[in-house]
C-alpha cells in the first residue's frame, strides 16, 4: 500500500510517499528557516502563507522523486492536529481536495503520534541519502517525543495502543532550547544552534537545577530556562531584563558555549532519567525517540549510555517534520479506521494523540 504523507503544521512544509507503512519512497521538506530567523521564531501569519505557496510542488516534488502517479497512490495521510490553526490548515486543504479529486482515502494524523512514527521506517530507495534503522521497533515500545511543542513519554502496547506516562507541566524541552538559545545570543532555531555551540563548551562548568515533579515521568523545563538566564546575567554582572540583546552580547564565546553545553547536559539528562525510570519500571522490549529534539547527537549519546539496551535510532531528517513520518502513522491507521470524508476532515491545533479518533478505536 502507497501512502501520501503531508506535513505542514508548523514551519516546514513536507510531503513523502511510504510503501506498507516502512519503505521511504521519496521526503521532500521545504523548510521556513530563513523566512522565521529574521524575527527569532515562528510567526504563525508568515508560516501559513509560505505554506500557500509551496504546498503543491512539494507534493508534486515527492512524487516525481518517488516516481509515482495518482494511480499508484493507495491513500493520502495528512497531519491535522497539533500545530499552528493556520498551517494545518493549508496541508489539510490540500490533502482534502486531492483525496477528492483523485477519489483516495483520506487519513488525519496526529503529528506527535507521527513523529514517533518514523522509526518504523526501515527500507528505502537508492534515491534517499541517509541510512535508516535496520529493523523497526517491536512491543511494547517506550517512546521518548521531544519537539518544539511536546515532551512526552508513550508507553505502545501495540500500534494505536497506548498510555501517556507523562508530559511536559509547562514548556516543551524545544522550545526551551530555543528560548536559552535567545538568552545566549544564539540564532534560530536554538537546537541545532546549541548544539553546535556546546561542542566547544564544558558541560560542567554552571550547575543547573533539575526540576523535581510528583509523578517521575512528568516534565518541566520552564524553571531551567530561567536558571539560565539568572547565571547569565549573575556571570556578566548586569541583571539586563530579557528580552534584550545586550545581556548576550556581554558574553564572551566561551562563556556562551559553557552555557549551551550546561543546558544541553542537564536537558538531556532531564530527559534520559525519565526513561531509565520507566524503562527500569516497564521493561519494554524497544526504545525509540521521535521529534525534533531527537536529532540532538549528545541526547542520543547519553541515553544509549544510560540505558541497558540498543536504541537504533532515526536518522535526523526523519526526526524533524516530515512528510514520511505522517505516510507511515496513516498506513497503520488505515488498517483499523475507515478514513474521514474530506469534507468532513478538521484541523484539531490542540489536541492530545491520546485524544484522536483512532486512538479511541484502537483501543477498542
Ligand atoms: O519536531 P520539530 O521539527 O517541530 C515540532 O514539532 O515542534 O522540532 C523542532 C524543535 C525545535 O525546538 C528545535 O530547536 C529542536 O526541535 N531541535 C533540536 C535539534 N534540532 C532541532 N534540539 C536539540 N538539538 C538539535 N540538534
Ligand atoms: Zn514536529
Amino acid at each position: 500500500m502507497i501512502v501520501l504523507g503531508i506535513e505542514s503544521s508548523c514551519d516546514e512544509t513536507a510531503a513523502a510517499v511510504v510503501k506498507d507503512g516502512r519503505e521511504l519512497l521519496s521526503s521532500v521538506v521545504q523548510s521556513q528557516v530563513d523566512i522565521h530567523a529574521e524575527y527569532g521564531g515562528v510567526v504563525p501569519e508568515v508560516a501559513a502563507r509560505s505554506h500557500i505557496e509551496v504546498i503543491n510542488p512539494v507534493i508534486r516534488q515527492a512524487m516525481q522523486e518517488a516516481n509515482v502517479t495518482w494511480d499508484d497512490i493507495d491513500a493520502i495521510a495528512v497531519a491535522n492536529a497539533p500545530g499552528l490553526i493556520g498551517s494545518l490548515l493549508v496541508g489539510c486543504l490540500a490533502a482534502a481536495t486531492l483525496a477528492k479529486l483523485h477519489n483516495k482515502p483520506l487519513y488525519p494524523v496526529h503529528h506527535v503520534e507521527g513523529h514517533i512514527y518514523a522509526n518504523f521506517i526501515t527500507k528505502k530507495s537508492d534515491n534517499i541519502p541517509y541510512s535508516l534503522p535496520k529493523t523497526s521497533p517491536t512491543f511494547p515500545m517506550l517512546a521518548l517525543a521531544v519537539s518544539g511543542l511536546h515532551s512526552q513519554l508513550v508507553l505502545f502496547e501495540d500500534h494505536g495502543k497506548y498510555r501517556l506516562l507523562g508530559e511536559t507541566l509547562d514548556d516543551a524541552v524545544g522550545e526551551a532550547y530555543d528560548k536559552v538559545a535567545k538568552i545566549l545570543g544564539l540564532p534560530y532555531p536554538g537546537g541545532p544552534s546549541i548544539a553546535k555551540a556546546a561542542a566547544n563548551g564544558d558541560p560542567k562548568k554552571y550547575t543547573l537545577p533539575r526540576a523535581k515533579l510528583q509523578n517521575a515521568y512528568d516534565f518541566s523545563f520552564s524553571g531551567l530556562k530561567t536558571a539560565v538566564l539568572r547565571a547569565v546575567q549573575r556571570e556578566v554582572g548586569v541583571d539586563h531584563t530579557f528580552p534584550s540583546f545586550k545581556l548576550s552580547e556581554r558574553l564572551n564565546k566561551e562563556q556562551q558555549a559553557d552555557f549551551a553545553a550546561s543546558f544541553q547536559y542537564i536537558a538531556n539528562d532531564t530527559l534520559v532519567r525519565a526513561t531509565l525510570k520507566a524503562y527500569q519500571e516497564f521493561t519494554p522490549s524497544s526504545v525509540v525517540i521521535a521529534g525534533g529534539v531527537a536529532a540532538n547527537q549528545e541526547l542520543r549519546r547519553q541515553l544509549s549510555e544510560a540505558l541497558p539496551i540498543t536504541i537504533d535510532y532515526a536518522p535526523i531528517q526523519l526526526c524533524t517534520d516530515n512528510g514520511a513520518m505522517i505516510a507511515a502513522l496513516g498506513y497503520y491507521q488505515s488498517k483499523v479506521v475507515p478514513p474521514t470524508n474530506p469534507d468532513d476532515l478538521a484541523v484539531r491545533p490542540s489536541i492530545s494523540m491520546t485524544e484522536t479518533a483512532w486512538a479511541s478505536e484502537a483501543q477498542k
